[in-house]
Parts: C-alpha cells; sequence; structure tokens
C-alpha cells in the first residue's frame, strides 16, 4: 500500500456528511444537556476509544509525590519554581516515575490557575534558566535535548506568570517514549507483562497513555496548595494537540481545553481527505522509528474515511460546554487548518444545547483574527509551531474563562 496523503486543493477535499453527535442510536436526536451528558456523550467516547484513542489505562494502586527542588526567584525574580517527581506504583512492586517543572507567580496571594501541557524536549527546553532538572529520555539514558532552551518560545513561563497563571510540563517521552519500542520504558509497564507488550495496540493506544500521564499530574496538582485546581487548561500542540484534545475528552476535570496546530487525528476532520491523513500516522511514522499512536483499529479506516462511524467534530464536543480553544496556521497547511473550522462548526451544536453558540463565526476567518467564544479558533499567520502570538489568544481567553 502506498502512504500518501491527501491532496492540498480544497477543491478536491471530500464533501461527506459528518456523522450528527446528536443523532441517538434509535434514530431520534438528543434535545437536552442531560440527554447528552449522560447518554450520548458516552456513547460517542465509545467509539472514540474503539476507532481511534484506545480504553483508559487505570489508575496505578498507589501514588507518591517528592518536591525535589523549590526556588524562589526564578525567572528573574519573577517566578517560583518547583520540580516535582511523580511516582506511579503497584503493589507487585512495578514502577514508574516522572519528573514536572512548575513556575508559579513570584507574589501569588493564594492558589493560582494553571496552564498544563507536555513538551517535546524534556523541561530545560521550555525555560532559559539552565539548572533545571534535566528530562525527556527518548532512549533510556539519552536526554533528547540537553538544554538549550530551543522550545522556550512554546512555553515563555515569564509572561504566563506574568498574567499570574501558573505553568506545568512534563516531557512527553517520559510518560511513554515517543519511539517504536518505546513502550518497556513506558507507563504501560505497569499494566503489561513484556510478553504482552504487542497486545497494548490492540486496546489502548500511546496518545491515551500520554493523556493518562496529563491525569496522573493532575492528581498530583489537587494536592498542591499553591495551584487551583478547578482552573486548570490543558494544552498541547501538534501530536500532543492532539493529546490534549484527548485529556480534555476523558478527563472533565480540565477547566478549559486548548490543541494548537494539532490536525490529523486532532482537529481536523478526516472525512476531508485533506492533507495529512491515517497512513502516516501507521507504516510512514513506524518507518520513521515512531510508534502508531493510535489503536490497531484505526488503521483500517486509511483512505477509507468515509467508513469511519465518528469524526473528529466529535471529539471537539466531548469538550462541551467547557471552553475550547483551536489554534491552526496559514503554513500548517497538511494539518487542514480549514476542516480543524470546519469541525469547531460542527462541534456547535453540541455547545447549542447548553445554549452557548460554541464558534462566534460561520466563514473561516482570515489570518490572525482571533475568534474567541466558548470555541475559540485562529489562523495565524506563520508555520507550525506554537508562538508567543498563540499565547496571547489562549492567555485572553484564560482570563475570561479561567
Ligand atoms: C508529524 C505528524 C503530525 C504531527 C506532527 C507533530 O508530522 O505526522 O500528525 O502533528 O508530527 O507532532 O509534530
Amino acid at each position: 500500500m502506498e502512504y500518501a496523503p491527501y491532496s492540498m486543493d480544497d477543491k478536491e477535499a471530500a464533501r461527506d456528511t459528518l456523522p450528527d453527535p446528536l443523532l441517538k442510536k434509535d434514530g431520534s436526536y438528543v434535545t437536552t444537556p442531560f440527554e447528552w451528558h449522560n447518554f450520548q456523550r458516552s456513547y460517542i467516547l465509545d467509539m472514540l476509544k474503539k476507532y481511534e484513542y484506545g480504553e483508559i489505562l487505570p489508575r496505578p494502586d498507589e501514588m507518591s509525590f517528592q518536591l525535589l527542588n523549590c526556588r524562589q526567584g526564578a525567572l528573574g525574580g519573577k517566578a517560583v519554581r518547583k520540580e516535582v517527581r511523580i511516582t506511579c506504583s503497584m503493589l507487585d512492586g512495578r514502577s514508574h516515575s516522572f519528573k514536572i517543572l512548575i513556575y508559579l507567580p513570584a507574589n501569588a496571594s493564594g492558589p493560582v490557575p494553571a496552564f498544563l501541557g507536555l513538551n517535546f524536549k524534556g523541561n530545560q527546553n521550555t525555560t532559559v534558566e539552565k539548572d533545571v532538572i534535566p528530562t525527556g529520555y527518548r532512549f533510556p539514558g539519552v536526554l533528547v535535548d540537553e538544554g538549550s532552551g530551543v522550545q522556550h518560545h512554546r512555553w515563555i513561563p515569564e509572561e504566563i506568570v506574568a498574567r499570574n497563571y501558573a505553568t506545568v510540563t512534563c516531557c512527553y517521552h517520559d510518560i511513554f517514549p515517543d519511539r517504536a519500542d518505546g513502550i518497556g520504558d513506558s507507563v504501560a509497564k505497569l499494566f503489561f507483562t513484556p510478553a504482552e507488550y504487542g497486545k497494548f495496540g490492540e486496546k489502548y493506544s500511546v496518545i491515551g497513555a500520554w493523556a493518562w500521564g496529563l491525569s496522573r499530574i493532575m492528581d498530583y496538582l489537587e494536592l498542591d496548595p499553591d495551584i487551583d485546581s478547578s482552573r486548570v487548561a490543558v494544552h498541547g500542540h501538534s501530536r500532543l494537540g492532539k493529546t490534549s484534545l484527548w485529556a480534555g475528552a476523558v478527563d472533565t476535570r480540565y477547566k478549559m481545553v486548548i490543541s494548537n496546530d494539532s490536525g490529523c487525528g486532532g482537529g481536523a476532520l478526516h472525512k476531508r481527505k485533506f492533507g495529512e491523513n491515517l497512513s502516516q500516522h501507521f507504516q510512514h511514522h513506524i518507518n520513521m522509528g515512531y510508534p502508531s499512536w493510535f489503536v490497531n483499529e484505526a488503521e483500517r479506516f486509511i483512505y477509507k474515511e468515509e467508513e469511519l462511524p465518528i469524526d473528529q467534530h466529535e471529539l471537539l464536543a466531548m469538550i462541551a460546554p467547557r471552553p475550547l480553544a483551536v489554534g491552526t496556521a496559514t503554513e500548517d497547511r497538511a494539518a487542514d487548518p480549514k476542516g480543524e473550522f470546519l469541525a469547531c462548526k460542527a462541534a456547535s451544536q453540541v455547545y447549542k444545547l447548553y445554549g452557548s453558540c460554541g464558534l462566534t463565526v460561520d466563514e473561516m476567518p482570515g489570518p490572525d483574527i482571533h475568534c474567541a467564544g466558548d470555541i475559540s479558533f485562529h489562523y495565524r499567520t506563520g508555520k507550525h509551531d506554537h508562538t508567543p502570538q498563540d499565547w496571547g489568544y489562549y492567555l485572553d481567553l484564560a482570563d475570561k474563562y479561567l
């Protein structure tokens, strides 16, 4: 089979009808938030599990938290920095731990709302501070990047604390290393024996494991007196934007969900058949040394997206009625920004059940217009990245919603 993306000509995009999230199994329609919340939502969530993201891994038998470091006067006096080790263990002695980095505003007078997201290159690369504990092991014992500060622009912790929010992060490799044979060094080892690793993808996904890690960090945040855990926004960029959406779907403790440039398997509609498709997530990724990020079942729909019983607007609808922000970029064409816009539009009908309009506009906006609302959308000028401009929009939303 050839693994190629779809055309990026909008005229060639498919015009398939999308499954209606309000259509019930018996052919009638959901008309109340009660029915959505108590019945329909879990019916769709089960399909999202089955066809894309898998079951939710259980909680570990035990968890412990160790404060490794607490530094006043961080970020030139603007912040307090904490680094915490989270250990998840099973009664039979298996355990897995990962370290999180937290910046708090220096002069907070009480618990603060927080942004929580996974990073690609280790906690040390989200900041300019050089003495952060290095994390991020794609391969055992080998840091993915020693600390060039290369992804600081994606995190700008000094700006976030200046707006009176905490920022919390952990490297995704430390939850599930993003390599083809990463499972033995991942959280999955708590629940699977080596002989069972090959079966992981039958029921679970790597994206699901990353989302599980976010939930465990949330467990910690609920106990941290410096954080107001009822006001946490989960966010992520690209594959980690796919992850933040799934995290927001399965864990309703997040008050707001942000997906930045998440594309295929994130905010973009599969059935539009535009740009990247599921083929890239299977053979192509595996050839590049990545695991497939979805359940095995998803592979069945490569080039047959019209047969998928669900689509990504239904993932977005899982966030309702909580605020959802979807950011896209003009040069990130393969991720199909318009497909993300259309998904937001189609998810809005679920927000409408709650008396919200969801998305506030009907037509895809031009670049750099922030369509702020219960579902927010923007189309930033520039490449596939999470920039300070994106942060500006997300921080404004947090001011309103957190
Ligand atoms: C690959 C992948 C995308 C993903 C991106 C990223 O390009 O095909 O779907 O969003 O990596 O995570 O950076």
